[in-house]
């Protein structure tokens, strides 16, 4: 019996799924699609004895060692959606993620460890085995929501309250955090595991208007705290008492130094370090990167691979709100030095190289 035969099994019978592939046929084929990345050549199962560090870094290092994940081994139009083969684009961004991943120059960039950090950022949804690292400002509320009603606390999107969405005691969706060693590393490499990016520069724009310019959840730390600590650090006119400005944002994230800034904040961060800090897409296998600007047919996609989609549909996306908006962009970085945009651009590289995100040139030179 071949390995992925074996795993078959011992999934089958571990997680009583066999009721569910009676009950639905299609579901079989969705179950299928899970196993080809989660099984990477893998069958000996990881020592427990070791730490927690220790087991993290070696199921880092099993995770790179494996094969990147090839998208032959998804069957054919079983997930095109709309009957075009947005597979393929799916395909391509996973072959670039695994390809920039490779390449040593940019290690610094695009490799991190998967420490509590990173377990914190993981949401779990055991029910349909799912993993989802949240990338905030890319919609993820709604990803939230998704999970939620999967996992079984509210019953529809609609029910759930706005507090209780980020209240993570009270919506029955736990991070992978909270979970044993052995709980963490299960889920890591047989769970089927996602998350969204946007253009990099774009959300940065976004997470500086929703947590400094607007603040519309009342967190009153952004502007009263995390605000006044990054003026007195890098503003150059300190004559000038106005709130945050981009400017300034932009010079704070852009310095070399800025993990000694970032320590005052705690996890307020979220909302600006890069996506590699966040979801570790070097060193977790991913099986689907969405894309904000095609979540119009990455949604329904995502929903497919993972199974759930007869279950659950993402709310509907406001027409227009996904688009890359370069007139937006070109507005807040004009009158920002070079200096500070390519500071930017030099920590926030390896975002854009391994989502496909073009080089901003009209920013940069
Ligand atoms: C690796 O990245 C460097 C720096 O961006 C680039 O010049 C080089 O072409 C890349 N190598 C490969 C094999 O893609
Ligand atoms: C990579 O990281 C090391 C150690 O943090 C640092 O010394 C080095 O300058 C970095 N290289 C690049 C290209 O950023
Ligand atoms: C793009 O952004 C600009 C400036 O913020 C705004 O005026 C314009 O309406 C936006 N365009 C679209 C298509 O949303």
């Amino acid at each position: 019996m071949s390995d992925t035969m074996r795993h078959h099994w011992l999934l089958l019978g571990a997680c009583g799924w066999v009721l569910l592939i009676l009950m639905f046929a299609s579901k079989f084929i969705n179950f299928n699609l899970r196993v080809p990345d989660d099984y990477g050549g893998k069958s000996e199962p990881l020592s427990w004895t070791v730490t927690a560090t220790k087991l993290i870094k070696s199921l880092a290092r099993e995770l790179e060692k494996s094969e990147p994940q090839p998208a032959h081994q998804l069957p054919e139009g079983t997930v095109a959606v709309n009957g075009e083969d947005w597979q393929a684009v799916e395909s391509e961004r996973l072959e670039l993620v695994s390809s920039v991943c490779r390449n040593g120059s940019l290690k610094n960039l695009t490799h991190t460890p998967i420490g509590k950090f990173v377990l914190d950022r993981i949401f779990v949804c055991d029910k349909h085995k799912i993993l989802f690292c949240q990338t905030p400002k890319v919609g993820n509320t709604q990803w939230k929501k998704v999970l939620i009603v999967l996992n079984g606390a509210f019953s529809t999107v609609e029910e759930i309250p706005e507090n209780v969405v980020h209240d993570h005691d009270k919506n029955g969706l736990p991070r992978l955090s909270s979970m044993s060693e052995k709980e963490i590393a299960e889920r890591l490499n047989t769970y089927f595991k996602f998350f969204i990016v946007r253009d990099p520069f774009e959300r940065l724009i976004s997470a500086f208007k929703d947590k400094f310019l607007q603040n519309p959840r009342f967190e009153p730390w952004y502007k009263h705290d995390i605000a006044p600590a990054i003026i007195r650090k890098y503003r150059k006119n300190h004559m000038e008492t106005t709130g945050l400005r981009f400017e300034d944002f932009i010079r704070y994230l852009g310095d070399p130094n800025h993990k000694r800034v970032d320590r005052q904040f705690g996890d307020h961060i979220i909302h600006w370090v890069t996506y590699v800090e966040l979801c570790a897409p070097c060193d977790i296998k991913y099986n689907v990167i969405g894309h904000h600007e095609s979540l119009e047919r990455d949604a329904p996609y995502i929903l497919k691979a993972a199974g759930i989609d007869h279950l659950v549909s993402y709310p509907t996306i406001p027409p227009g709100i996904t688009s890359y908006n370069r007139t937006k962009v070109e507005q807040y970085f004009s009158g920002i030095s070079k200096r500070d945009i390519r500071r930017l651009y030099a920590r926030f590289h390896g975002d854009f190289r391994l989502f496909g995100y073009k080089e901003p040139d009209f920013l940069l030179n």
